[in-house]
């Protein structure tokens, strides 16, 4: 923050700046707290599901047995994309995941048969729709561009277990799926973070939830953002041993470079989620016979801990990447599988826009010339 004349206040990054009210995400930076609903994330992690977490959002309760019946049939009766989603994933499939995954998003928006209607029930119902559809984006281009035909949704499996069957064309393991399942409700929401912001930006123009998650996918493409998991991967992978580890920090901070996977905007203790996939990573890189790659973001940790001081600790990206790619998963998938889990979160920040939409646009301090006036070109 800093202070111009005439006591006027700039916060760059709208860094501390409360801009509105949310009953869905509480988030204390300081204790590394993170509610949904009011039901911490470790309970959610140790005892829910993504569908249910999902459905806990998007309706604001817990659902009993019926509801979430109901709502895993919600999404698997919207496991299908339009034949000119497929063609377009074909005539851009060269392009990263994230740009096929923002086109497809948009273009969904003009097939979606209530598209154009801005209220909370249509909306909330196109929110259940995209986070059906998104993992079937994700994984048909993944199919198409390495000359596979799609993998079709399998209605006997759930949400991540179905995700990694589509990519993969095999079901997944019990272990693997609920590690994918566990990933997707940690990034389900986290408040007003970059790309919910975007969304609500969008939505209190009025325009459409298609728009508004478009956008919400442009957003979390930034490394600064969503791209942190592939680059933690390349940078486990760069240090290739844990003894390096200390040197390579010591290079990219001499050169000003940010740790990826280290650091948060409102977190100053560790990121509570990180906890979680921290114990995948360490599980599922024995049980794969590669536990170097722990031994690796462990030693990164140990690099790290000067910096704890002043507030930089891991955050939820940190171990995401090593448990993908334990899976196979191709390290440009990292930041999709980040927005299929995000799906029903930027649904909720739309709703909640709307339920009292104003229209958000804050202000930029001048400090341009002084007046002057108009020279004609045969005069400059
Ligand atoms: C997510 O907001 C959300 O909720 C996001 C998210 C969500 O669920 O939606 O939680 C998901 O986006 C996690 C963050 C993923 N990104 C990364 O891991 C990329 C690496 N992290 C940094 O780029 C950074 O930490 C940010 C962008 C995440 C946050 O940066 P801020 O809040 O803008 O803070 P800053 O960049 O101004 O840094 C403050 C200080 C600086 O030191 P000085 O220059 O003042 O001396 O902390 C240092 C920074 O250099 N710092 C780091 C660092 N992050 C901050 N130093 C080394 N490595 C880092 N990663």
């Amino acid at each position: 923050m800093s202070g111009e004349k005439g006591g006027i206040e700039i916060h760059r990054g709208l860094k501390g700046v409360y801009f509105d009210r949310s009953p869905t995400c509480f988030i204390d930076g300081r204790a590394g707290e993170l509610r949904y609903r009011g039901y911490s994330i470790h309970d959610l992690a140790r005892h829910s599901t993504f569908e249910e977490t999902a459905c806990l959002l998007l309706e604001g309760e817990l659902p009993d047995a019926a509801g979430i019946e109901n709502f895993r049939a919600r999404l698997r009766a919207a496991r299908e994309l339009p034949g000119a989603i497929y063609d377009i994933i074909r005539s851009i499939a060269h392009a990263h995941p994230m740009e096929v995954l923002r086109t497809a998003v948009s273009a969904l928006g003009a097939f979606d048969p209530e598209g154009a209607d801005n209220s909370r029930e249509a909306t909330c119902r196109k929110g259940v729709r995209l986070a059906a559809q998104v993992p079937m984006i994700v994984a048909a281009h993944d199919n198409i561009r390495k000359g596979r035909k799609p993998v079709p949704a399998r209605p006997d499996l759930g949400h991540a277990a179905n995700f990694l069957h589509m990519l993969k064309g095999e079901a997944p393991s019990e272990d693997a799926a609920r590690l994918m399942d566990v990933d997707m409700l940690l990034h389900a929401e986290h408040g007003s973070n970059a790309s919910s912001f975007a969304a609500r930006v969008v939505t209190g123009t009025e325009a459409n939830l298609h728009a508004s998650l478009t956008a919400a996918v442009a957003a979390l493409s930034g490394p600064a953002h969503g791209g942190a998991a592939e680059n933690v991967m390349r940078m486990a992978q760069e240090v290739a041993e844990p003894a390096n580890a200390a040197a390579y920090v010591k290079a990219k901070r001499r050169r000003r470079e940010p740790i990826m996977g280290f650091g948060h905007r409102v977190y100053r203790a560790e990121d509570p989620r990180a906890r979680h996939m921290r114990e995948g990573v360490e599980r599922l890189s024995r049980e794969m016979g590669q536990p170097h790659w722990f031994d690796i973001l462990q030693a990164l940790v140990d690099a790290m801990a000067p910096y704890a001081r002043h507030g930089i600790h891991v955050n939820v990206d940190f171990y995401a990447g090593v448990v993908y790619y334990l899976n196979g998963i191709s390290e440009d998938l990292f930041v999709p599988i980040f927005a299929i889990g995000r799906v029903p979160g930027w649904t909720v920040q739309v709703l909640e826009q709307l339920d009292q939409n104003i229209l958000i646009r804050p202000l930029t301090h001048y400090t341009g010339p002084a007046p002057r006036d108009y020279v004609p070109i045969d005069r400059r």
